[in-house]
């Protein structure tokens, strides 16, 4: 059942419109140009004010897109696979990290080749655990919950033999210049596998940062099924957060042959996401300190909001750090700080509004997909779509009323729905019909750009006769199962190429974004008020 728009029922609070009106002329200062009503939630909160909430039940066609998407971190796996469903899959990386006598066999290809790139592979881990916090319950309702607990177990398993001392952490397996020289399955490869590491000579706060959140993440996701393996997992983020702060520096400058990769345009945001997540993950007020009275000003950008992407982690940190303003227990943090999480907040109120209010504020095509960037385009629009739909629960579930921009009111309900609106694009409902998750419907990509989709599992090629696969004009003999490519262009087309990485590579955030968004949709009852 689709959630109905509810705008319309507004008019029998017009007396209590006025009232926040009268209220807001007098509380708001030229500073902020966009805020939102629950400035007076606890105003609200007490009296009978009837909270529309979407209905409960599970949605099918979510149910069925979540089933699929989370396939692709099976489709992703490096080392010794256990209970395999990818039938065209096979064990692969089983030497990974020897050279450094360490076992690096796990974690996921991050896209279409055979690299395990850290940072985009941490950043994964990071979402995928966000989403099992927030909608694990979700998961659970449609069986999926324990598949994507150990698809994230998949990657920090990985990520804790990469992190063999305090202040060394192997961020990379594989070298790109090789491995894009070949066309192969990773089953057959035989090209050598360096590692690179960041420490404290060549630092990397950016990828350490984001490998801490992701621990922290995970920790609590593992926390109540596997204490120490969780307990394992926060020393490391502890450690590595540790690390990131003391050595300041952006991997991609310290190792700059990762620039043609996955470049990293600063560290300071992933810092402050990995700091909220260790809040979240111990309590520790100090972690509070360091993203507001510390750090804040010179880091956060407030008021100012960007798109949540790889390389870009504030928009994820404004909206978690909301959690602690819609929820927090904590009554003991000092009002300064307490002010600085409003400016989180905030913010995070800013970007909601821009998802939402029409063009120009916000570019979308003319098929209603968030636009910012013609590569991976899917990754802005479905990446922000899970955060409106995150702050949008988070709202219902503290009974915030509206949010307010710049002279309109929004509900809860309409960040969902238009979060139902990107994951619904995805899904076909887009000019061309076309789904962009691979395995669901019947019109989607069939030349997915991906190494190991693309080649017959008898066929004994190696790293150059393999470019016949690349070139070949028949579709994928295998099936990338769950894969989100890379999407359309800004007039809503897509080239259904092998060749055009640009829109038919998918990556394994992408799925992660997806899973996230699909998860929240899936049912309706509210977000976790406390992840522990
Ligand atoms: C530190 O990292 C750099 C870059 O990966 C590497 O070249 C260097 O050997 C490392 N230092 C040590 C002591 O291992
Ligand atoms: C990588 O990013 C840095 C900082 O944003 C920039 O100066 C540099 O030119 C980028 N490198 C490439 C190859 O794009
Ligand atoms: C998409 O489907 C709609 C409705 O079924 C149809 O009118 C339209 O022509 C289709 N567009 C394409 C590009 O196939
Ligand atoms: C596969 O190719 C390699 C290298 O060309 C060759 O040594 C091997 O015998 C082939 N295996 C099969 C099963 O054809
Ligand atoms: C694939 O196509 C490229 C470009 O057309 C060509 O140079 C190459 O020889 C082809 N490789 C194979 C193995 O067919
Ligand atoms: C694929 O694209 C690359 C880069 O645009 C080009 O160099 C290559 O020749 C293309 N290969 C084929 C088979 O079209
Ligand atoms: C859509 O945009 C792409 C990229 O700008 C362009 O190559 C293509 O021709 C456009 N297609 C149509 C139908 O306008």
């Amino acid at each position: 059942m689709e959630p109905k728009s509810t705008k319309s029922t507004f008019d029998s609070e017009e007396w209590q419109w006025w009232l926040l009106v009268a209220v807001m002329v007098v509380l708001v200062t030229g500073a902020a140009s966009i805020t939102i009503w629950n400035n007076f939630h606890e105003l609200d909160r007490h009296k009978a004010h009837p909270i529309r909430r979407p209905p409960g039940g599970v949605t099918q066609k979510y149910s069925d897109a979540l089933r699929i998407s989370t396939q692709f971190f099976d489709v992703q796996k490096s080392g010794k696979l256990e209970n395999n469903q990818i039938k065209w899959r096979g064990d692969s990386g089983l030497k990974d990290g020897q050279d450094e006598n360490l076992d690096l066999s796990k974690g996921m290809y991050d896209a279409g080749d055979l690299m395990k790139f850290g940072f985009p592979m941490a950043f994964t881990a990071t979402v995928l655990a966000w989403s099992i916090l927030e909608y694990g319950q979700h998961m659970r309702a449609v069986n999926e919950l324990k598949h994507a607990q150990e698809s994230l177990k998949w990657i920090t398993d990985y990520l804790i033999n990469a992190h063999p001392s305090d202040n060394v952490l192997y961020i990379q397996v594989g070298d790109p210049e090789i491995d894009h020289k070949c066309w192969e399955r990773p089953e057959t490869s035989t090209e050598k596998r360096p590692t690179i590491q960041v420490n404290a000579s060549y630092p990397g706060s950016d990828v350490a940062s984001e490998t801490a959140a992701a621990m922290a993440a995970a920790s609590l996701v593992f926390k109540n099924q596997d204490a120490d393996y969780s307990k394992l997992l926060l020393e490391h983020a502890q450690k590595l957060f540790e690390f990131a702060n003391s050595y300041p520096g952006v991997y991609s400058k310290s190792i700059p042959v990762i620039q043609d990769y996955y470049n990293s345009s600063g560290f300071v945001d992933e810092l402050l996401w990995a700091a909220s997540w260790l809040y979240h993950a111990t309590g520790d007020r100090y972690y509070i300190s360091y993203v507001t009275v510390m750090h804040g000003n010179a880091f956060a950008n407030w008021g100012n909001p960007t798109w949540f992407s790889w390389d870009d982690k504030l928009a994820g940190t404004q909206v978690l750090l909301s959690r602690v303003n819609f929820f927090g227990s904590d009554t003991n943090i000092p009002i300064e700080e307490n002010m600085n999480l409003q400016m989180y907040r905030r913010t995070a109120e800013a970007l909601m509004c821009t998802i939402l209010l029409p063009p120009p504020t916000n570019k979308k095509t003319n098929g209603g997909l968030i636009w910012v960037n013609e590569w991976d385009s899917l990754q802005y629009a479905i990446g922000n779509a899970f955060l409106a739909l995150v702050f949008s629960d988070y709202m219902f579930t503290s009974e915030t009323p509206y949010l307010y921009c710049n002279g309109k009111l929004y509900e809860p309900m309409d960040l969902r729905e238009f979060a139902a609106t990107q994951a619904d694009y995805v899904m076909g409902n887009n000019p061309m019909n076309m789904s962009y998750l691979v395995g669901y419907g019947f019109n989607y990509p069939r030349y997915v750009h991906h190494r190991g989709a693309s080649i017959p599992i008898g066929s004994n090629t190696t790293c150059q006769d393999g470019f016949k696969w690349l070139n070949s004009t028949e579709p994928n003999p295998n099936l990338a199962i769950g894969a989100v490519v890379g999407g359309p262009f800004l007039n809503d087309t897509y080239i259904d190429s092998r060749n055009n990485s640009m829109q038919a590579e998918p990556t394994t955030y992408n799925s992660a974004f997806f899973v996230g968004l699909v998860s929240g949709l899936v049912t309706s009852s509210s977000v976790a008020r406390s992840f522990t």
